[in-house]
């Protein structure tokens, strides 16, 4: 078994890895892995993630100057990883929601009891104007204004200056509206103003002022196999994840953010081109090789795949096997060079330690392949 390089992790100063952590994403794992992978592979050139999630492996690629692109199906990913390959000043991003704040109400105030409860009046009539306003802008500002308000738009409720504009709620996922309306009711737990350009000025501030300079790359909303069929580039290593076996929630876990970007006022159940939406394990695997094989034909010769990859306690399903499967059905030159338990990096960091509500998390594997052959 190979072991992989340690990390460099002293080359970066805390506060350029702030940036990455501009919104939680339910499943996302630890920036070491991709710079693990970085920093065994120092030949590479251009990096791929075709289930980017909050585009960790991004991150990692500007942080090693290299140019990266990222794949995936859920707009609350898209909008997060977008952020993490732009470079605009924090007076940029308040200026841009000052302007909008500053243009009058618009939108229209979603109605009920959640709303009532998860925001103050006045904090939910800034959200919704910011909302409104954003949903027509593409600029770097306003995708970095866009970003920040996704990781503020709940979370814990602080002591000192607040960090988040919604009553008490986790902040990695957004809690149902039943449940969430019980709890605040049975906690006594009315919401307070939390002025959204306070915090939107301290979070910018935090994140950007020490970013470290972009090095190019895109992110694509999308499947991954339909993308990476249309794609041009040609890439020499990939760090990915692909959805854990029995994970569906990824959008009604972050119904709010959803509805930030546009998405109904209330929680979407459905699974539309979710990979893990498959009937069955066979389907699964069928599934992933596709993902291997559409990957193969954007890659070098001896380009690195490396995976990591789980599943959920209640799938019943051993996920080295259902990897290693996948891998060989994609019949695209994929040799496997390492497979590992996933427990290099300190326990907490581990990503299916985020599955808490799901239950006690299976071991984490961690795959790497090389292409060998020309794919088909
Ligand atoms: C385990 S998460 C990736 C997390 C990522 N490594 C991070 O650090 O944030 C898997 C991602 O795959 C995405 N996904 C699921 N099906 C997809 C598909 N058909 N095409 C592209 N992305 C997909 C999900 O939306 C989810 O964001």
């Amino acid at each position: 078994m190979t072991v992989t390089a340690a990390l460099p992790s002293p080359r970066w100063p805390e506060d350029a890895l702030r940036l990455n952590a501009v919104c939680p994403y339910y499943t996302m794992f630890p920036l070491d892995f991709p710079l693990q992978q970085l920093a065994a592979h120092p030949e590479t050139t251009r990096v791929l993630d075709p289930f980017c999630g909050r585009g960790t492996t991004l991150y990692a690629a500007r942080l090693a100057e290299l140019p990266s692109v990222g794949i995936d199906i859920n707009p609350v990913a898209v909008a997060i990883a977008q952020a993490k390959l732009i470079r605009v000043t924090p007076g940029a991003v308040v200026r841009l929601a000052r302007q909008i704040l500053g243009g009058g109400m618009q939108g229209e105030v979603p109605e009920g009891e959640f709303w009532q409860w998860c925001y103050e009046r006045e904090t939910l009539r800034e959200l919704v104007t910011l909302r409104e306003a954003l949903l027509g802008m593409t600029t770097p500002t306003a995708a970095m204004l866009r970003a920040i308000l996704l990781g503020i738009l709940h979370g814990p409720r602080n002591k000192n200056l607040p960090s988040y504009l919604s009553n008490q709620m986790p902040r990695t996922y957004a809690s149902k509206p039943a449940y969430a309306v019980k709890f605040w009711k049975k906690h006594g737990m009315e919401p307070v103003r939390v002025p959204a350009l306070e915090v939107i000025e301290r979070r910018a501030k935090r994140l950007l002022d020490a970013a470290p300079l972009p090095h190019g790359g895109r992110v694509y909303l999308g499947d991954s196999v339909e993308t990476l069929n249309s794609l041009r580039q040609r890439f020499d290593l990939v760090v990915t994840s692909p959805p854990y076996y029995g994970m569906r929630t990824y959008v009604a876990d972050q119904w709010l953010r959803s509805w930030f970007l546009g998405g109904p006022a209330d929680v979407p159940y459905g699974t539309q081109g979710q990979i893990a939406r498959q009937p069955n394990q066979e389907a699964f695997i069928q599934a992933l090789a596709e993902v291997w094989a559409a990957t193969a034909r954007r890659c070098r010769r001896g380009a690195r795949l490396a995976i990591r990859f789980g599943a959920l306690p209640s799938a019943r399903t051993d996920p080295e096997k259902l990897l290693l499967t996948s891998l060989k059905e994609a019949k695209a030159g994929w040799i496997v060079k390492e497979v590992r338990q996933a427990g290099t990096p300190p326990k907490r960091t581990r990503q299916a330690e985020q599955f808490g509500k799901a239950g006690s998390a299976v071991d984490e594997i961690d795959v790497v392949a090389e292409l060998i052959g020309l794919p088909r």
